[in-house]
């Protein structure tokens, strides 16, 4: 859907809503939210976000039908994309950025909003699943600790190869998403770097495998929706712009939608070399060498 249709809309949602705060509320980690806060968050709002996310929050606005994936269901009180602890809420920071980044390769556009509005509208956000927020027997999420890359640019070849191994030897992603490797390449990094590999390879190894959510759209509770691991040499990576964000993106996972935490369960240099290696094949996008590693993984085949 274009811009200015979607203006359209949100201008006729926005001439028909009502109901202002008259009382500010208090959310999880005792944070006091005015009346003002909520109704300046209603009303970016009903401007920006509702024609998505719908009126009453549940991802069934006007302009949801179709969108692969769905525009998420704000009252069921659960998100993908924080930088947080054990699969947490996200923290306002966490809002932030996904608000005014956006979700690449997703309906949810960079919305270029002040940050007032833009932390009035997440507290607004937050009124639609008050069983999760406004239960303060919740504690607050605390923010990930980034630990130090111990490659740096300096030994990036190293970390790229070593990430490689740990990516279809070691955390198997290929589980999920797909294997870039040859059975050839795999024993030889096995032999280099101490891993088990395999005697041979599954006939679904370069596929990405789709997975089952736990996140429902608009009241149908049994409809989850399921989500594409992405292939990296391919498709847009949501909340990723810089080697570090997929760092972080694999030590705090993605809540809900089956990719796991991989902090404690790999080690921490494990999870810096996965993602070199996952962002020297993000550059091979659009690039001869992409159609060179696709070829040399058909050969392996053979
Ligand atoms: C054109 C449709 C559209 C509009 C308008 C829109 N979004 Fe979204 N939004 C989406 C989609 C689609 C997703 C789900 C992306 C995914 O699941 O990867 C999403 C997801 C989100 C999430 C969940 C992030 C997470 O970690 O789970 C938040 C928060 C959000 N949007 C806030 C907003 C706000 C605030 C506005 C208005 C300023 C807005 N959206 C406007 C389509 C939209
Ligand atoms: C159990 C299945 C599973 C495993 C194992 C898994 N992932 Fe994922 N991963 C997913 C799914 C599903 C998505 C897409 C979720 C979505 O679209 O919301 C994803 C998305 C991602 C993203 C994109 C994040 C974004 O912002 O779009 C990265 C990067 C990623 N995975 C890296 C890895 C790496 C590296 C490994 C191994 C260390 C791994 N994954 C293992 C299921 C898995």
């Amino acid at each position: 859907m274009k811009k200015e249709a979607l203006l359209l809309i949100s201008l006729f949602l926005f001439s028909c809503s009502k109901g202002d705060f008259k009382e500010g509320k208090t959310f999880i980690g005792n944070q006091h939210v005015t009346a003002d806060t909520l109704n300046l968050g209603k009303q970016v709002y009903t401007e920006y976000c509702m024609a998505c996310h719908g009126a009453k929050g549940d991802g069934n606005g006007p302009a949801a039908k179709g969108s692969v994936p769905p525009p998420r269901n704000f009252t069921q009180g659960l998100y993908k994309f924080g930088w947080v602890k054990n699969s947490g809420l996200p923290t306002d920071e966490d809002f932030k950025r996904i608000i005014q980044k956006g979700l690449h390769g997703t309906a949810m556009f960079p919305w270029d909003i002040s940050d007032d509005q833009t932390y009035a509208v997440t507290q607004y956000i937050k009124t639609f699943a008050p069983q999760v927020w406004e239960n303060l027997d919740n504690e607050p999420s605390e923010p990930i600790e980034v630990r130090k890359d111990p490659f740096t640019i300096a030994r990036k070849d190293f970390a790229i190869k070593k990430g490689k191994a740990v990516y279809h030897l070691v955390a198997n992603c290929q589980s999920c998403h797909r294997g870039y490797a040859t059975l050839s390449e795999l024993k030889a990094l096995g032999k280099e770097f101490g891993y088990d590999a395999p005697e041979e390879l599954s006939s679904d190894y370069y596929e990405v495998k789709i997975q089952e959510s736990e996140f429902y759209f608009h009241d149908d509770k049994e409809r989850l929706a399921k989500y594409l691991p992405p292939d990296f040499t391919w498709h847009e990576l949501r909340s990723i712009n810089s080697l570090e964000d997929i760092y972080k993106r694999l030590v705090s996972g993605i809540t809900g939608a089956g990719m796991p935490v991989w902090r404690d369960v790999i080690e921490d240099d494990e999870i810096w070399a996965t993602a070199y290696y996952v962002q020297s094949l993000r550059e091979i996008k659009d690039k001869p060498e992409r159609k060179e590693l696709m070829r040399k993984l058909e050969e392996g085949k053979k």
